[in-house]
């Protein structure tokens, strides 16, 4: 691959961030963008100040949705180190995705050398208080202009970068969740494990229907029986029973979640019963009834745990731990963020410490 070009804005003053930063609001001053051509691969890789895109309006993923993308994130330690969560885990899912959009594949460690090098550039920018971090999105798209359906043969990739606050600023709080059993999100054989835009333009009419009815977001069940529980609005799914914490089983409908897979492996970990199975809604609802039911939570690297606190399926609703937050989101949350602040070992290297780039702005 060739050298990364360096096309850096003169920062003029210092970087300002505001007091509520939200989420997905505010951007960085400089994005990583590189080209694909069949002839010759990925390309012309450059680190250059942020800019509206020039788009011809017959641009194929407009049109198609040729595209992919992640969501990752970068902090700033205690101790004033910056560190990126997992990159090398995100780079991999979007190869996984790049194969099921026929979309080329990328080189997973220049990607990370390209990230560390653009996170390192825009470190100033990354707030510091708890909870807040950068939200790094890399995204590819196909970009011939040309109206037919077909896989494009050119592609862009950037990687653009978010300060966001924190998610929960007033305390960890159980959310409202309808269990979806009319429209459903992905089907077997689809495209559901992949982080591609189509799976989220197909949620968004469930999810505005939940949100009239004063629900955070939905449950979605399996697209054939509608019994087995997936994902829960764009999370990951866990159900604590008596004796077993059960995430549902990767079946090429669920997107396979970095946190799923950090949660995963901190509760072997811990030595606790962490199965990855079919769960049916019926299963969650019994056991309920019995007082079985002692937690759902579900993990995303915005929220990274987030606890259900009322599920209603049909004309059930159910009130989970008296809508509080179990006692194991809470440890999860905190062994995970303190992983991330660099306050806990990071026993399984989860963490990319972002280098000293020879480029100083
Ligand atoms: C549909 C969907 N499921 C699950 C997740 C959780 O994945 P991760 O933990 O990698 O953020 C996400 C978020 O990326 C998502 O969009």
């Amino acid at each position: 691959m060739e050298k990364i070009n360096y096309q850096l804005k003169e920062r003029s003053r210092k970087v300002e961030l505001p007091e509520n930063l939200g989420f997905g609001l505010i951007f960085t001053d400089h994005i990583f963008e590189m080209d694909y051509l069949p002839e010759i691969g990925w390309h012309n890789p450059t680190i250059k100040p942020l800019e509206n895109l020039p788009m011809h309006p017959a641009s194929m993923f407009i049109h198609y949705g040729q595209a992919i993308f992640e969501g990752l994130k970068a902090f700033k330690t205690e101790k004033g180190e910056v560190v990126i969560f997992r990159p090398e885990k995100h780079f991999k899912r979007l190869n996984r995705s790049a194969r099921r959009l026929c979309i080329p594949e990328v080189d997973v460690d220049f990607m990370l050398q390209a990230l560390t090098e653009l996170v390192n550039i825009e470190k100033e920018w990354i707030p510091i208080k708890k909870g807040e971090s950068l939200y790094i999105r890399p995204f590819v798209y196909g970009s011939d202009s040309f109206l037919g359906v077909k896989q494009s043969s050119g592609y862009k990739l950037i990687i653009l970068l978010s300060p966001v606050g924190a998610y929960y600023p007033e305390g960890f709080k159980p959310v409202k969740i309808l269990v979806q059993d009319k429209y459903v999100r992905a089907v077997r054989g689809g495209i559901g494990e992949c982080k591609t835009p189509a799976n989220y333009a197909a949620s968004l009419f469930a999810a505005d229907e939940a949100r009239k009815l004063g629900y955070t977001q939905v449950l979605w069940l399996d697209a054939i029986e509608q019994k087995y529980i997936e994902e829960v609005g764009t999370m990951n799914i866990f159900v604590r029973f008596k004796d077993e914490i059960a995430t549902p089983k990767l079946s090429g409908t669920i997107l396979p979640g970095v946190t799923r897979d950090s949660v995963i492996h901190i509760l072997k970990d811990w030595g606790m019963n962490i199965t990855e199975r079919n769960v049916s809604i019926d299963e969650v609802i019994s056991a309920y009834e019995k007082g079985d039911l002692l937690g759902i939570f579900g993990t995303g690297t915005a929220a990274i745990i987030s606890p259900v606190g009322w599920l209603r399926y049909k004309d059930n609703e159910m009130t989970i731990n008296n809508g509080q937050p179990d006692d194991l989101s809470l440890k999860l949350f905190d062994k995970i963020t303190s992983i991330q602040y660099g306050l806990a070992e990071d026993k399984f290297n989860w963490i990319t410490h972002v280098s000293k780039s020879e480029v100083e702005v």
